[in-house]
């Protein structure tokens, strides 16, 4: 992996894109990288949840690498929008690429700076988003002659509402992140030098509860907003299968006997 860099620590796998000089902009080979380290995070039983970042204080990645794409067709194009997709559904949907059973795991984006284009929507991908108070939001695309191709147009109205995202896609206006704090585009906005700190504390707190759980409310959360999938139906399937796992039993004997449970990974 040459564009990004990985540590696991006390189970928390750290992704941090690392190309500082360019404000991490986010090439083709990058996506993949950051694919990969994913599904090597979902699939190692140390790892009990993951933290994007991007490296330096000024950027979390400023979007698609320009340079690379600026002489693309409308085959390569509509290819590399297609691949961007296949790296978001990755990150927020990692069940869907594990057939085997493995458990998706909670993935929480540390926005240590702009997160622009296709940076904003890779942290929209994440599970959870908290920025650093220097971070800003955008997508910035409407200046570049292209509609955003990484799932930028459903994800934003997703989290911040049609009128909002809408506001955003159509001016590339960038927001800050005390305003993407009130639209709830990201749910804490701590000072730079806690980001890290804080973003582990998120996890770790993630990863002592129900492994199990936490993959199925994944699932069913995810499927709210996936067209002809019924999440009502997702949530009952997926509340009466808890009943025959360990962690069910183990939850449910902890409480009723008022001890911490501990849950198996
Ligand atoms: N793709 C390719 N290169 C990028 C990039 C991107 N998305 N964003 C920044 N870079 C490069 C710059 O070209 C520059 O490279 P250089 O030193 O070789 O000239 C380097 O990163 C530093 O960026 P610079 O623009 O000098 O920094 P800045 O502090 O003045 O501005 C930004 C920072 C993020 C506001 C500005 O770089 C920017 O607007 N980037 C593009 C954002 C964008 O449109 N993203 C959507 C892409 S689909």
């Amino acid at each position: 992996m040459t564009n990004i860099t990985t540590e696991i620590t006390e189970g928390i796998l750290t992704i941090t894109i690392n190309r500082e000089s360019k404000m991490n902009a986010l090439n083709i080979e990058t996506l993949q990288e950051i694919k990969q380290a994913v599904i090597e995070g979902n699939e190692n039983p140390e790892v009990v949840g993951m933290i994007l970042t991007g490296a330096g204080t000024k950027a979390f990645a400023a979007g698609a690498d320009i340079s690379e794409f600026a002489n693309f067709n409308v085959e390569k194009g509509t290819q590399m929008s297609a691949d961007g997709h296949d790296v978001m559904n990755t990150i927020e949907d990692g069940h869907m690429h594990q057939w085997d059973g493995t458990k998706t795991k909670f993935v929480v984006a540390a926005v240590n700076g702009y997160a622009l284009g296709g940076g904003c929507e890779l942290a929209m991908a994440c599970h959870m988003r908290i920025a650093s108070s220097n971070a800003k939001f955008g997508q910035p695309e409407v200046n570049l002659g292209v509609p955003p191709g990484y799932g930028g147009t459903q994800r934003l109205i997703q989290l911040i509402g049609k009128g909002r995202a809408l506001e955003m896609l159509l001016t590339g206006d960038a927001i800050d992140a005390q305003t993407a704090l009130n639209y709830g585009l990201v749910t804490k906005v701590v000072d730079q030098a806690e980001l890290l700190t804080v973003c582990r504390e998120v996890v770790k707190k993630v990863a002592s509860k129900s492994p199990s759980a936490v993959h199925k409310i994944l699932k069913c959360v995810s499927d709210f907003y996936r067209p002809n999938v019924n999440g009502m139906q997702r949530e009952i399937y997926e509340f009466g299968s808890a009943f025959s796992t360990e962690d069910f039993s183990e939850g449910t004997d902890a409480f009723l006997n008022k001890r911490k449970a501990e849950f198996k990974r």
